[in-house]
This record gives structure tokens, sequence and C-alpha cells, in this order.
């Protein structure tokens, strides 16, 4: 039987939500549905299958049968039940990655000649899909520097509303790799402000990749999309691909309708990973968080280390705080840090690191460790870096489930080769 979702916390309906075992044949755990479509008893069961995903189910009718696997298909099902509950949204869309949940989203919402603003940093394939290919269809994309500064967001607001009906605000909070937060229950009163002045309300995204659900909910401050990329801290063991929206339901289904023609769902066995995955993200980033306090301890207290970005250090009494206090329930544990000197330095120690693997990408079970400047943030001109508070001696960690002395032994070993 389902659990009623009423009354459970997150933890417990990350385990078992959405997968009834009396709806197949008893299995306790998910089977994966290899199939590509799926079978009518009837002609009219067929049409009715069709008439509810692309009209929406009437009052009181159920989902409809499945379709088409491209469409809908009883592995997508339960991952975006289990993900919308953990969202509190009515409903999810899961896709074949971050980015194609992402690019799915804007292409959705905006129409051409609109504009969008963003905070910055964001990840540089949101910001490759706003300044690049979104701008072939007459979109113009509008930094916001600080975005727990009213002024600022507004500043911004007003430049994009003048360059075209405001259509999206696409905020990352916290931001990658600087911890930059963005202040959500704020924003979406100016985007309220908009909407009564100018008649279209722009829409809310925020990307919720470097908390998660556990740690901070965005629908609850207002937004009305919520984004993750699946890939990370969800999938949590850096061996797939997956994103996912999660937020009303009329939102949602136009999501999936874009999604079916992008061709960009999530796929049978991916899903059914996803699902497992799901099962231990509460002790993952239980685990994960408190490795992290501990590295982000030492390296503030290292000879060798000139800062640390790190969510829980933010200075008690700045505004930041305040919405961090407010909006997020821990630090999370992927955050970065400056080496003294610049990339010779950096490079230095991380040519010396042993048990971290030196990669991009972070929420997997090891730890990962990058330099941002030549990887993550290759393609970001150095100016807009340096700007957003990335430098050459910035070095990004996304601290895994290991044993804590051992990782802080190892990364005492390669600090001193700086
Ligand atoms: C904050 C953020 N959003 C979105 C993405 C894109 O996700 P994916 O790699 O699953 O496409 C990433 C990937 O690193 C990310 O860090």
């Amino acid at each position: 039987m389902t659990h009623d979702a009423k009354d459970l916390h997150l933890e417990t309906l990350a385990i078992g939500y959405g997968f009834d075992p009396a709806q197949h044949q008893g299995a306790a755990k998910p089977p994966i549905y290899l199939t590509s479509t799926f079978v009518y008893p009837t002609a009219q069961i067929a049409k009715d299958a069709h008439r509810v995903f692309f009209d929406g189910p009437k009052d009181g009718e159920g989902a409809g049968a499945y379709i088409y696997s491209r469409l809908n298909h009883p592995n997508l099902d339960m991952v975006e039940k289990r993900l919308a509950v953990l969202d509190g949204a009515e409903d999810c869309a899961a896709f074949s990655s971050g980015m194609a949940a992402l690019s799915t989203t804007l292409m959705a919402l905006l129409r051409p000649g609109d504009s969008l603003v963003y905070s910055r940093p964001i990840y540089s394939g949101t910001d490759g899909l706003m300044n690049g290919h979104l701008t072939n269809y007459g979109v113009k994309a509008f930094g916001i520097t600080n975005a727990v500064d009213r002024a600022t967001v507004q500043a911004a607001v007003d430049l994009a509303l003048a360059a075209g009906p405001l259509g999206v605000m696409m905020i990352e909070s916290p931001a990658n790799p600087t911890a930059a937060i963005a202040d959500i229950a704020m924003i979406r009163s100016i985007a309220d402000a908009v909407g009564e002045k100018t008649g279209r309300r722009p829409i809310v995204v925020v990307d919720n990749t470097f908390l998660g659900q556990l740690l901070q909910s965005p629908l609850s401050w207002g937004a009305d999309l919520t984004m993750i990329s699946l890939t990370k801290y969800c999938g949590g063991h850096s061996d797939l691909l997956a994103g996912a929206v999660s937020g009303s339901a009329e939102m949602v289904r136009s999501l999936k309708r874009l999604r079916t023609t992008f061709g960009c769902h999530l796929d049978p066995q991916t899903s059914w990973l996803v699902l497992r995955s799901l099962e231990t993200l509460a002790l993952r980033t239980e685990r994960s968080c408190a490795n992290a306090k501990a590295i982000a301890a030492f390296l503030q207290d290292h000879p060798k280390v000139r800062a640390v970005t790190y969510l829980g250090f933010l200075v008690e009494g700045s505004p930041e705080r305040a919405v961090y206090d407010r909006q997020c329930k821990g630090a999370g544990s992927t955050f970065s840090f400056k080496i003294k000197g610049g990339e010779a330095e950096a490079f230095r120690m991380l040519d010396k690191v042993r048990l971290a693997k030196m990669a991009v990408s972070l929420g997997g079970a090891e730890t990962l460790i990058c330099h941002s400047a030549t990887t993550t943030h290759y393609a970001v001109p150095e100016a807009q870096r340096r700007e957003v508070g990335i430098d050459d001696g910035t070095i990004r960690i996304s601290v895994g489930l290991e044993h804590i002395d051992d990782l802080i032994a190892d990364l005492s070993q390669a600090l001193e080769a700086v």
C-alpha cells in the first residue's frame, strides 16, 4: 500500500513513497519496466489515455494508462511521485539530465523577445543556455550580483523590463562554487509586483541542486518551480545523469508535453536507480554535511588557506546569514576555498591529493575536488569569474562519506605542497 504522505517525515517518504508492491505482483522493490510501448484492452481506453495525457484528468479522474515510454512509464511515475512529495509539490517531471530539465523549463516558459533575470554566479550550463542558445529567440538575460539585496534585484528587473516582457526569474541558491545565497521570498515578492504592474507575472524558478530537498524547500518560499540535477546528491554515487522540476500540476503538465517533444524523459533503468538512491539520501546528507563542517573548520584554520566560502561561516548579523537561517536547514557539503597564491599553488595541492578524486561534479559518495577557474568555470571570461569571487586560487570540494580523519589527513598532506 502506498504511504499516506500526511504526517510522515521527508526521510521516511524518501524511502517508500510512490511505489505500491500490491500493484506490482507483490514485489518488495520496484520492477524495471523495459518496454517502449504499452498495450490497451480496448480502443476507448487508448483514447482516454491520450486525452488524460494531453488535456489533463477530469475532476476526480486518476492518472491515465501508460502510452509510450517517451511520454510516461511506470518507473518514471514512481520517481516523479517521490520527488514531488519531497518537494512539497503537486507534480514533478523527471528528465534525462539537469540540463534537459533546465532547457525544457526555460523553453516552455519563455517567448521570443522576452527578458529574464538570473542570480550570479550560476552554473555554466545554465549561463550558456540563457546567454547563448536563447538569444537566438531574442531572449535577453540580466544578471543579479547580490540576490539578497532588494535594490540590486529590482535594478536588474528594471533593466530586463526595459528590454522586453520579463518571463522568468532564474535563481540558483546557494550558487556554485561561491555559496552566494538568494532570498527566494523577496524575489517572489518582486515577481508579484511586476505581475501587478505589467499584467504578466514572471515565473520564479529555483535550482536547488546544491542543498537538495532535505535542506531547502524553494516552493515553500514562493518559487513556482524547483529544479534539481539528480545527477548530484539524489543520485548520490556519481553513476547516473538525471534532472527534475516540481511545481503545480498545470505547470508540470506543460513541461511534460514539451519533454515529449524534445524526447528528454528519464529512462526506466535510471528512474529505478534514482528511486534506490533516494532511500539513502537522508543518511548520506547527514554524513556528508558533518564531514563538510569538519573540513571547512580545518581549512579555515590552515595557514595555506586564505578564505573558505562555507555557508555555515556566513557572518552573524549579515543579510546573507538572515536569509540562510530562515531558508536553509543545513549548510550542505559542497563549498570552495582559496589557497594562498594562484593557479600554480592550487595545482600543486591538487596534484598531491590522494584520497579525494580530482573531478568535476558533486554529491557522490566519494569526495571530489577541482580547480574552479580551469574546469567548471573554464568557459566563463576571467573578468566575470573574478566579479563573482572565483579567482585562480579557488578550489571546489564536494565532501563525501569517507572517514573524516582520512579526509583531513589527505588534505593536510596535500596542502604541504603549496
Ligand atoms: C547547480 C547545477 N545545476 C544544474 C546542473 C546540470 O545538471 P546535469 O549535469 O545533471 O545536466 C549542474 C551540473 O553540474 C549544476 O551544478
